[in-house]
């Protein structure tokens, strides 16, 4: 069977720049940014994500379009039957299942918040009684069930459509509705909040050192990884549908500028409305889900504020997952040879499946034994293992097998193919090689060998 190819370059970089683009970006980045203080933890960001996370973004995608095959695959073809550098593959189906279970009960919060801005919950109450909303939401199994099923079928509709009529299609459009909302809720927090965007300004650029801890740094290192959906094989996927003809290095640019600027445009529509009503930008998780609302209340025009609000970060969740659910589609077609509808559906039935005991988390009753032993709930557990752990190795030994490991002369071959960049290829594989020096830190401080 022929693969599969991009329609388009713009359509290459729309989906992969939909996959980035995510939670991670709108939901994330601006409440740890929150945490650490601004300023300087946002500049140190940009350094990672350029230093560290566009090599291996470049990386990744020239595996995936070398190899022409999705990641178990890849690292067969490209390293050998029986090479050992197919469990790095394995890794990324396994984590694109665990990621997806709990990215859509997230998600599903915001398909909730939809509705909830259409039918007006928030009139006349305190905002006690408004936080409440969510904790509500939070504790009702069945709710949560509900929407994270509606969320992962829209999933499967999309992905079950193949890579130019399913997935480019969706996200040429939805893609360009994304940045249509994040412009015009700037926009409006300009005109609604004149006091609270300049103290936005304020916050987020002005360096502030007292409250960046060496934490902080290392956060921001492994955010990088996360908002960039590197180190799973999502990227390498979406690279193997690329053709010869295109530049990596020049769409790697694109997708990196884009998944960044979002980020720093949530912080501008995000916080303008914290810091000019008077709230705290370091509100954790709850940041959009219970802060928002609070405020939307208050607003003119909050019900449809909060309504744009809402699928944006809907919309930004269902571009991300769609690339999750291809990781693992792409594996049971190429490794196994099915069909793509037999593969879609088979994913998103384990899936579905794999993430109840996160749609059930908050029910306090629900795996009691679970939380004594880990001392978090199985959500928790799956967010921490899967960012913290999973994508933070993945990349490491991604960076690794790209830097030291692929064969030189494809290796370079592969870089310039369609690319103007060809020349800066020492300077790229110089930072690959380096890279996991700065991931190993992180790595290690996590394990606890490296107190700082
Ligand atoms: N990048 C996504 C975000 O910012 C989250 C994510 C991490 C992801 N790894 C991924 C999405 C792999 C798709 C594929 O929210």
């Amino acid at each position: 069977m022929m693969r599969a190819h991009w329609g388009t370059r713009l359509g290459f970089i729309l989906a992969a720049a939909g996959s980035a683009i995510g939670l991670g970006n709108i939901w994330k980045f601006p409440y740890i940014t929150g945490e650490n203080g601004g300023g300087l933890f946002v500049l140190i960001y940009l350094g990672c994500v350029a230093v560290v996370g566009l090599p291996i973004m470049i990386a990744e995608i020239l595996i995936g379009r070398a190899a022409q095959s999705s990641p178990v695959s890849a690292y067969k073809r490209l390293s050998g039957e029986d090479s050992p550098w197919q469990a790095l593959g394995w890794l990324g189906v396994v984590c694109a299942f665990v990621i997806l279970s709990y990215y859509s009960v997230v998600a599903g919060w915001s398909l909730n918040y939809i509705i909830l801005s259409l039918v007006d919950t928030t009139h006349g109450k305190t905002p006690d009684q408004i936080g409440g909303i969510f904790d509500t939401l939070y504790k009702s199994g069945s709710a949560n069930l509900l929407w994270h099923f509606v969320f992962l079928s829209l999933t499967v509709g999309i992905v079950y459509g193949g890579v130019q009529r399913g997935i480019e299609k969706a996200c040429r459009v939805l893609m360009p509705m994304l940045f249509v909302m994040v412009g015009a809720l700037v926009v409006y927090c300009l005109i609604e909040t004149p006091s609270g965007f300049a103290k936005a300004f304020g916050f987020i650029l002005e360096p502030d050192r007292e409250k960046l801890t060496p934490r902080g740094v290392l956060e921001a290192l492994g955010h990088s990884f996360f908002t960039l959906s590197l180190g799973m094989g999502a990227m390498l996927t979406y690279g193997s549908y690329m053709s010869k003809e295109d530049d990596i290095t020049r769409s790697s640019l694109w997708i990196v500028g884009l998944d960044t600027l979002i980020s720093m445009l949530a912080c501008f529509m995000i916080f303008p409305f914290v810091l000019g009503h008077g709230q705290v930008p370091a509100q954790g998780p709850g940041l959009v889900f219970k802060t928002l609302p609070i405020i939307f209340s208050t607003l003119p025009a909050g019900l449809l504020v909060s309504l744009v609000f809402f699928v944006l970060l809907a919309l930004a969740a269902l571009t991300s997952a769609i690339s999750l659910l291809e990781v693992s589609t792409s594996y049971f077609i190429d490794e196994h040879e099915w069909e793509r509808p037999k593969a879609v559906l088979v994913t998103g039935v384990i899936t579905l499946v794999l993430g109840v005991p996160s749609a059930l988390a908050g029910g306090g009753g629900m795996l009691p034994e679970w939380e004594a032993m880990f001392g978090m709930n199985f959500f928790d557990t799956f967010d921490y293992l899967a960012s913290n752990w999973l994508l933070t190795f993945g990349g490491f030994a991604t960076a690794i097998y790209a830097g030291w490991f692929l064969p030189d002369r494809l290796r370079r071959e592969e870089f310039a193919s369609g690319s103007r960049f060809g020349k800066l290829y020492p300077v790229w594989l110089w930072t690959l090689r380096v890279s996991p020096v700065a991931i190993l830190v992180v790595l290690l401080y996590k394990v606890g060998l490296l107190k700082v």
